[in-house]
This record gives C-alpha cells, sequence and structure tokens, in this order.
C-alpha cells in the first residue's frame, strides 16, 4: 500500500478516531470522516485536526478504503445503504472494525466486486489519543479472503498493530473468550469491591489494586500455575467460611452464588484436561460438591463392575450441561437370603477409569453404613407391578429397590434420572414411584445394549464360563423368535410358548419365567412358568391393541441368574 492512499472511515465513536489518527500519522490521506452525534464530531475535532466532515455517502465516495467504524449491529445496514448510494464501489477496500462478526455483514460490498475486510483491535478505546499509542503492538484480528489477505496485512502494518488470523467462524468464540476477560472481570471486581466495602473496607478499588494487578499478571504469564489461595490449598473449611460470610447478608447472595460457581471452574481448572471425576464416599462430601457446582443433576444409578451398558446411560446426559452424577453402591436390602449380594463383583477403581472416559463428574461410592446409619425405619412399599415375576422370585427386592432409589434421588436430587430397559420391571416400579410420590424428575429409559452376538450384557455376566456365554445367547435368541410369532399376528401365549419350547431346547438354560406384560402397567397378558409356580400373577390381562409390551424372559444358565426382555408393539387382542 502507498503512503497517501485515500482513507474514509464511518463513525466517531470511541474507535473510529484513534483508526483514522493512526493511519494518518503512517501517511495514509484521511480523505474525511462522519458523525452522528455532535460528541463525536468534537471527538472528530480533537483528534482528527483538518479532516474534512462529511456525509457518510460523501465520505465514501471519496475514499479507496473505507473503515466501518460503527456499531455491530448497523454494519450491515451501512454496507447496503452505501452500496446502493455508491459510497461503495467495486474494487475498494471495506474494513469493520467489530470482534464479535466476521465478513457476512459485508456480504452486499462483495457482492459488487468491495474487498471485505474485517479487522479488530483487541483492546478498549477511550475515544482519545491515548488510544493511538495503545494501538502499537496491539493485537488486531483479522478475517479475509486469501486474496485480500495482504491488503488485511499491510493495513494491520500501517496501524501498528499485530495481525492475528480468524477463521469467519472461529469470530464468536474468539468474541467470546475476550468478552470473558475483560467484561466479565469488570463484573468481578465490581462484586468484590462490594464485598470489601461491606467489610468497612474504604476505597475498596485501591485496596485490592496490588493483589489483583499481580493475579492478572500471574494468570496472563503462568495460567492457572499462577492460581494462589484456597482453592488451590484444598482448604475447603477456608473456602465454606468465605460462603458462609457472603450468604449472611442478604446484599450479597448474588456475590456468594458466582463465589461458589468460581471456585468450582476454579476446582476444574485445576484438575486440567483429565476427565476426572470426584470420587465421593460421604454424604458430606456430597452435598458440598452438588452444591459447589450450580448446573441442575443428571442421575445414574449403578451397582458397579461397569459394562458398555451402564455407559450408555451415561452417554445420554455426558455433555449435556448437567452435572452428571454416577452412584456405585451393591444395595443390600435389594438382595435376598442365599443371593450374591457377597460375591457381587466390586470393581471401583477400573468402574471410575471407564466413567473418566465418558464425562462424570462425580462417583458418588458409599460404604453400606453411610447409606445406612442404622436399619430402615420407614420403607417405600411399592405397587402391584413389584409382586409378579422378580418381584414373586425374588420377595422384597423392588422394596429394596426402591428403598435405595428414593434415598438416592432425595440426597442427590437429580433433574434427570436414566435406568435401563435391561431391568424393564425395576423401571416400572420407579416410575410409579416417582409418579406416586410426585418426584420432581424427569425418567429418562436407555436401550439394552448388547454384545455383538445378541447376549445383553449384565454384571453377572462376569460368572459365566466361556461355554455359558454362549449358552446364554440362548435367551435374546428365544425372544427374537417370541417377537416374529407375534409380529405374524400370534397370540401371546403363542409367542410365549415358542419362547419357552426354544429355551428347553437349549442346552445349560434353565428357564425360570417366560412373560408377555404392558409396558405402562407391567400387567402380565400371557406367561409360562414351567410349571413351578404361579409366579405372583393371579390373572392375565388383555393388552390394548397397538399398545407397548415386554416380552421378558428369566433364566439360570450356569451359576449367573440371567434376565432380558425385548419391546414389542401389539397388533390383535392377546
Ligand atoms: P445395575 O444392575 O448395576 O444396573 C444399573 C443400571 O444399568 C440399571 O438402570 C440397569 O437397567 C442398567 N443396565 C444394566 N445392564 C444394561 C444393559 N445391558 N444395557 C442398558 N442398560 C443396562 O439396576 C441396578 O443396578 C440396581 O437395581 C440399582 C437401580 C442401581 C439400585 O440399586
Amino acid at each position: 500500500m502507498s503512503a497517501g492512499v485515500r482513507v474514509g472511515v464511518i463513525g466517531m465513536g470511541n474507535v473510529g478516531p484513534a483508526i483514522a489518527s493512526s493511519l494518518r500519522a503512517a501517511g495514509a490521506r484521511i480523505v474525511g470522516v462522519s458523525a452522528r452525534s455532535a460528541a463525536a464530531r468534537d471527538r472528530a475535532d480533537a483528534m482528527l485536526p483538518g479532516v474534512p466532515l462529511l456525509t457518510e455517502d460523501e465520505v465514501g465516495r471519496q475514499a479507496e478504503i473505507l473503515f466501518l467504524a460503527v456499531p455491530d449491529g448497523q454494519i450491515q445496514a451501512v454496507t447496503e445503504h452505501l452500496v446502493a448510494s455508491g459510497g461503495i464501489r467495486p474494487g475498494m477496500v471495506v474494513a469493520h472494525l467489530s470482534g464479535a462478526v466476521g465478513l457476512d455483514p459485508l456480504a452486499a460490498a462483495s457482492a459488487i466486486g468491495a474487498i471485505p475486510l474485517a479487522l479488530h483491535p483487541a483492546m478498549t478505546f477511550s475515544g482519545t489519543s491515548l488510544d493511538v499509542r495503545r494501538l502499537q503492538g496491539c493485537p488486531i484480528a483479522y478475517t479475509s479472503s486469501e486474496l485480500a489477505r495482504p491488503v488485511a496485512l499491510a493495513l494491520i502494518e500501517y496501524l501498528g498493530g499485530v495481525p492475528l488470523r480468524l477463521d469467519e467462524a472461529d469470530r464468536p468464540r474468539y468474541h467470546a473468550g475476550l468478552a470473558h476477560a475483560a467484561n466479565h472481570l469488570v463484573t468481578l471486581l465490581v462484586q468484590a469491591q462490594d464485598v470489601l466495602e461491606s467489610a468497612g473496607v474504604d476505597g475498596p478499588g485501591e485496596a485490592m489494586r496490588p493483589l489483583v494487578e499481580a493475579a492478572v499478571e500471574r494468570a496472563l504469564t503462568e495460567g492457572i500455575d499462577g492460581l494462589t489461595g484456597p482453592v488451590v490449598r484444598g482448604d475447603d473449611a477456608t473456602v465454606n467460611a468465605h460462603i458462609a460470610s457472603l450468604e449472611a447478608d442478604p446484599e450479597l447472595r448474588d456475590v456468594a452464588r458466582t463465589y461458589r460457581s468460581l471456585v468450582q471452574a476454579t476446582r476444574v481448572a485445576l484438575k486440567g484436561d483429565s476427565a476426572e471425576p470426584l470420587v465421593l464416599h460421604t454424604r458430606e462430601q456430597l452435598r458440598r460438591a452438588l452444591e459447589d457446582d450450580p448446573r441442575p443433576t443428571s442421575l445414574v444409578m449403578t451397582m458397579g463392575a461397569l459394562h458398555a451398558g451402564h455407559l450408555s446411560l451415561v452417554k445420554l446426559v455426558a455433555r449435556s450441561g448437567h452435572k452428571v452424577v454416577v452412584t456405585i453402591f451393591v444395595n443390600p436390602e435389594q438382595f435376598g437370603e442365599g443371593e450374591d449380594f457377597d460375591s457381587y463383583p466390586r470393581t471401583l477403581e477400573e468402574d471410575v477409569a471407564a466413567l473418566a472416559e465418558v464425562g462424570v463428574d462425580i462417583v458418588y461410592a458409599p460404604p453400606v453404613s453411610e447409606v445406612y446409619p442404622h436399619p430402615s425405619r420407614i420403607h417405600i412399599t411399592p405397587g402391584p407391578a413389584s409382586t409378579t415375576l422378580e418381584g414373586a422370585l425374588r420377595p422384597g427386592h423392588f422394596a429394596g429397590v426402591l428403598q435405595v432409589v428414593g434415598k438416592m434421588m432425595n440426597l442427590i436430587r437429580p433433574r434427570v434420572a436414566v435406568f435401563g430397559q435391561k431391568d424393564a420391571q425395576q423401571f416400572v416400579n420407579i416410575r410409579q414411584m416417582v409418579e406416586d410420590l410426585d418426584l420432581p424428575l424427569e425418567l429418562v429409559q436407555a436401550p439394552i445394549v448388547r454384545d455383538e452376538d445378541g447376549l445383553a450384557l449384565s454384571s453377572r455376566n462376569a460368572y459365566l464360563s466361556d461355554q455359558e456365554k454362549v449358552q446364554a445367547l440362548a435367551l435374546n435368541r428365544a425372544l427374537e423368535l417370541g417377537r416374529e410369532v407375534l409380529d405374524g399376528g400370534g397370540s401371546g401365549e403363542e409367542a410365549v410358548t415358542k419362547i419357552a419350547d426354544h429355551l428347553a431346547a437349549s442346552p445349560g438354560v434353565e428357564a425360570q419365567y417366560v412373560a408377555l406384560a404392558a409396558a405402562d402397567s407391567f400387567e402380565v397378558a400371557a406367561l409360562w412358568t414351567g410349571g413351578s409356580s404361579s409366579l405372583g400373577v393371579e390373572n392375565l390381562t388383555v393388552l390394548q391393541p397397538g399398545s407397548e409390551a415386554y416380552l421378558l424372559v428369566a433364566a439360570q444358565v450356569g451359576p449367573a441368574r440371567l434376565i432380558d426382555n425385548v419391546t414389542v408393539r401389539v397388533k390383535a387382542d392377546d
């Protein structure tokens, strides 16, 4: 770019005068500027003596390089107006100075063959001559076509800035980063001054200046390594005392909220890229961690020995903007006499490592004494969906499940809780509890995850030998055959019989029941029990045509008791 190039600047707010004045000092000819308000005209007079004040159209007509130093929201309208009036012509350079937007609002200019540029000096402007000096060495983010890049670089050099290339798509993110730093820092410092003032400190700004200036300097040079204070020392007592003292003053409640959420953000920043969840063992630790993170909670409850089925539940809510809490607790209340409570696999370390991979914030793995400090005196009594099938074979099982699920929901107060279809009867019982006790949360049911051969994943598959795993495939195969019967117009009874026959012919598999049950109420419409017992089903129900139902099996395979199901849609009355 040659000296004497004709530059025009539209808008004499805080930025325009500094741009014009810097380019003028670098040898450009400022052919004219335009200003809408009296204050803007005064600024132009003060900083650009001798430069003509013209209309916007006239500035455009005189310039080879035109700067639009107008508010972000006006760039597009001004561009379109100038294109229509001849103020912007083919071949001329049109640059705006916004950080938030790229070349989009200049589309009308590029459509007629003008060269659009987005240049954003990353500083705040005062509208005084101080700005010209501060532009020296200031980063200037630019977005341009490849062809116009040399023009952008030349202009930035003229302005004394340091070029920083930005893709159009990255501009909102870039601008968010700057605003977060420069704007929210002001909010934070104003809050902090209020706090000092409420503690009787006169001139709080000056009182905090040395600390703040040093902290900013450290943050900019050392990043999170420059952090000092109670959070980095792990001094929870001091942090809690701070929060308590802020909360004690109604006028500082907002500050308390910001403080809490910044404590949380600081902890996350200290953890760095590692997505290690917090692993907590007591309700007190849990209470504090939940309080520290103001986001709503999504809950996934498990008994551990996690597999891809459990992780699929977590993935449904991971990165949803909620904090994700996973409980790992082998709940004694849901195991009957002679069941596998003692031998149930416990693999906390591997579980936490697996959860870290899918984005979990908190793992709550309490000991039994923490969940049941004394034997429960009050029990949640499950309804009719708890007395059949699993409930009949495992008396007290669903009462134990609802007890622990109810307790965890009250402790964790999730907005969303996810359970698997794998335990379909459990899901129906939990849903009835949530509905009947008005628990304020949304329940999500996750589909069954199977291995590539169709075996439903289960922590209890760990009990199976390789041969038994192959034998266990009969469960899913039989359910698929039953589904085919229903799809082909067969009755529920025929489907159930088909499944039972297939299982009877499968070596190593001892079926306990096969059933067809309504998905909403869990009322049983067809049942095979092997003649052993009624399984709590007194009357068979008739499913509504078009309604959803489960085909379910339970079977012993070697040492493991396995359950599986598929959903079916009822075609005709069964
Ligand atoms: P657990 O058997 O560990 O299962 C935890 C959750 O994972 C349940 O919601 C279950 O339905 C789901 N799940 C298990 N296997 C699955 C698979 N293959 N695909 C998809 N989801 C699967 O269910 C319990 O623990 C407990 O009864 C509990 C609810 C935690 C209460 O103690």
